[in-house]
This record gives C-alpha cells, structure tokens and sequence, in this order.
C-alpha cells in the first residue's frame, strides 16, 4: 500500500477515534442543554451539506464546457473533490450522526413528521451517492450527462430541503 493512502487512513482512523472519546465523554457527562446544543450543531452540518450539495451541481455545469484533459477541466476535477471530500461528506455524516441521536433523545420516534421527514432525507442522501458517481466520472474523464441534466439535478436537493425544513419546523402530523 502507499505511504501516502496509509496515513490517511492513519489520519482518519485518529480522527473517528477522538471524535467517539469526545462523544462518549459528553454523553457520559451530560450538560444541562445538551439537546439544543446537538440541534445547533445539527443545524450548522445542515447548512454546510445543503451549501455543498448546491453548489457541486454548479460546478458539473461549468465542467461540461471544459475540454477533456484541459487545465480549466483539471482544475475543476480538484474543486470538486475537495469540496465533496472536505465538506460535504463530514456534513452528511455530522447531520444524521446528529440527527438520529435529536430523534432519540426528543422521544420523536414515533413522529409521524419524522418518518416522513427520514423518507425525503434518505432520497437526498441517495442523491449525494449519485454525485459522488458525478464527481468520480468527471475525474476519469467519463462524463457523458448534457448541462440540461445538470441544471435539472441542481434543483432536486432544493426541492428535498424545502419539505424537510417544512416537515421538521411546522410538524403538520
Ligand atoms: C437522518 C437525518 C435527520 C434526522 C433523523 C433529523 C432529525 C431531527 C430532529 C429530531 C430535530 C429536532 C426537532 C425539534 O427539537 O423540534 C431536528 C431539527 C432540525 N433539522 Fe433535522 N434531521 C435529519 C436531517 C436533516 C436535514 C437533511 C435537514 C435539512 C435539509 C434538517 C433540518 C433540520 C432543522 C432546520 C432543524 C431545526 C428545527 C427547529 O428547531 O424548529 N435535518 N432534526
């Protein structure tokens, strides 16, 4: 394996390691408001998953008018995945890690808001898995999706945020 893939996985195995101490250490220790504080965060990853998830389609729309192989396509081939990598992946995570434990510990279970407000969650995580194919086609040079495409993608995680953000702040059932 290279040396370069083995401290990363170093890297990011030290990172989940201290991440679940900390957890652990707060979960343990339990201060008062705790529950608002996880919703702040909450909050915060949402921000960040939904900045991301918007501006990445942008992004795939500009590519499809850059060359194959041209320094314009390289460049965007390395904005894209670091803003999957650096941001919007840590978001995901964060936001359901957040999320699932705000559903446990408000006694929401059983919420009917909820399990519709997880169902429209789940579709645009399954929307991030197919970006991600995005970004990995691009990456080799396989893109064979138009702009138009793009262009309606780019709409779909604003769409899935409007209901989720309905569902969660009015709770209609
Ligand atoms: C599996 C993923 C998720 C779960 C289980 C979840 C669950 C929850 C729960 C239980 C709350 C606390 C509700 C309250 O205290 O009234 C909350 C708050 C919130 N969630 Fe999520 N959430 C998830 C993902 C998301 C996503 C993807 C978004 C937006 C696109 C979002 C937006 C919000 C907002 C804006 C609040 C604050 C609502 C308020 O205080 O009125 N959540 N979430």
């Amino acid at each position: 394996m290279a040396a370069d893939v083995k401290a990363r996985i170093i890297r990011a195995g030290l990172g989940l390691g201290i991440t679940a101490v900390l957890a652990g250490l707060l979960l343990w220790w339990r201060p008062s408001g705790l529950y608002l504080w996880a919703k702040a965060f909450h909050i915060i990853a949402v921000i960040s998953w939904m900045a991301g998830m918007l501006y990445l389609p942008r992004l795939f729309i500009y590519h499809c008018e850059a060359e194959p192989g041209s320094r314009q396509s390289e460049t965007f081939k390395v904005m894209e995945w670091r803003l999957l990598t650096i941001i919007i992946n840590p978001a995901m995570v964060v936001t359901w890690v957040l999320g699932v434990w705000l559903a446990y510990d408000g006694g929401w279970l059983s919420a009917g808001w909820l399990h519709a407000k997880f169902a429209l969650v789940v579709v645009l995580s399954g929307v991030h898995g197919f970006m991600v194919r995005c970004v990995r086609d691009f990456g080799a040079d396989q893109n064979r999706r138009s702009q138009k495409f793009y262009r309606i993608l780019n709409e779909v995680p604003t769409v899935l945020m409007i209901g989720i953000v309905l569902l969660v702040v009015l709770k209609p059932f």
